[in-house]
């Protein structure tokens, strides 16, 4: 535990919380652990909202609606397949399940999911494309249930892959691993992107910096911004309740990107292919739990 948050953690079980729910601490923020001063102190210092035990389950089911909706889209994913089929697909299947797709209308985004082909790195939109044998597709899905938001994606390889395209697979996907298994209370936000980008350039791969993950929950995008390489000052420190997103993008070449004319389309300047993975995690007592998961 930092030094900034011990101090905030003097409050007894019996005391109203802090927070200013009104109710006993021990049955508001203690139950994630969570001191109301130190959700006080997030919100005050980084603006970040810390997640009570109810706001966790309710993202944790949310998740699990997001997990489904890949399972409904997986066995479609074959060469043929027009990506906006794909979107029509988690369109339908969310809202058949009392959701709707966070991205829809979001900032003017056209559709409800993001499908971003080979050399595209991330918010490609759907469209009549179709899916050919040796490309490879990241289908990001977020959901929006009860209010609440859960957002994480995959990357896929259609058909048979190429060497690179198990290379970048592979070596994003490992990021993320590594990622997940540095967060716990007392390490910082900077630790996240150490690993990430230590790992990346070991495997002759690039880190992305224009897209970041980022705080979920009551909103799609909330502070802290979750970098995936390391910078100065990024050092708040990780605390039971923060719930962001980790959504490393590596590309096989240089790490550049442009924007291509439809305002969305984010692609490698080098034209290199570009992989990511991205889970939705909350900061435990111990360490994390994911609560988009799937296997890694
Ligand atoms: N899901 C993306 C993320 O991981 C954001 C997509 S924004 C959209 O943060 F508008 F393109 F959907
Ligand atoms: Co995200
Ligand atoms: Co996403």
């Amino acid at each position: 535990m930092s030094e900034d948050s011990s101090k905030f953690m003097m409050i007894s079980r019996n005391d109203p919380c802090s927070c200013g729910s009104g109710k006993k601490y021990k049955k508001c923020c203690s139950a994630t652990g969570i001191p109301g001063e130190l959700t006080d102190l997030y919100w005050r210092k980084y603006q970040i909202r810390l997640k009570n035990e109810s706001d966790i389950s309710a993202i944790r089911q949310c998740g699990a609606l997001v997990i489904k909706t890949f399972k409904e889209i997986e066995p479609y994913l074959k060469p043929g397949i027009a990506t906006d089929e794909i979107n029509t697909i988690v369109h339908e299947f969310t809202i058949k399940n009392g959701a709707t797709p966070a991205p829809l209308g979001y900032r003017g985004y056209p559709k409800s999911v993001c499908t971003s082909v080979n050399e595209v790195i991330c918010h490609g939109i759907p469209s009549n494309r179709k899916l050919e044998n040796g490309d490879i597709i990241n289908v990001d899905i977020t959901s929006i249930l009860n209010g609440y938001y859960a957002d994480a994606n995959q990357t896929y390889f259609i058909g048979t892959p190429s060497a690179d395209a198990q290379k970048i697979v592979s070596v994003s996907k490992q990021c993320l691993k590594e990622a997940a298994s540095v967060v716990r209370p007392g390490c910082y936000l900077n630790d996240i992107g150490r690993v990430i980008q230590k790992y990346a350039e070991s495997q002759g791969c690039s880190v992305v910096r224009e897209f970041v993950g980022h705080g979920i929950g009551y909103e799609f995008h909330e502070a802290p911004q979750v970098l995936h390489y390391v910078a100065q000052g990024n050092d708040i420190p990780l605390v039971p309740g923060m719930v962001f997103t980790i959504e490393p993008m590596i590309n096989l070449g240089k790490r550049e990107s442009r924007v291509l004319s439809d305002g969305w389309t984010v692609v490698t300047q080098d034209g290199s292919l570009s992989a990511q993975f991205e889970q939705t995690i909350v900061v435990t007592e111990s360490g994390m739990e994911s609560l988009t998961p799937y296997e890694l």
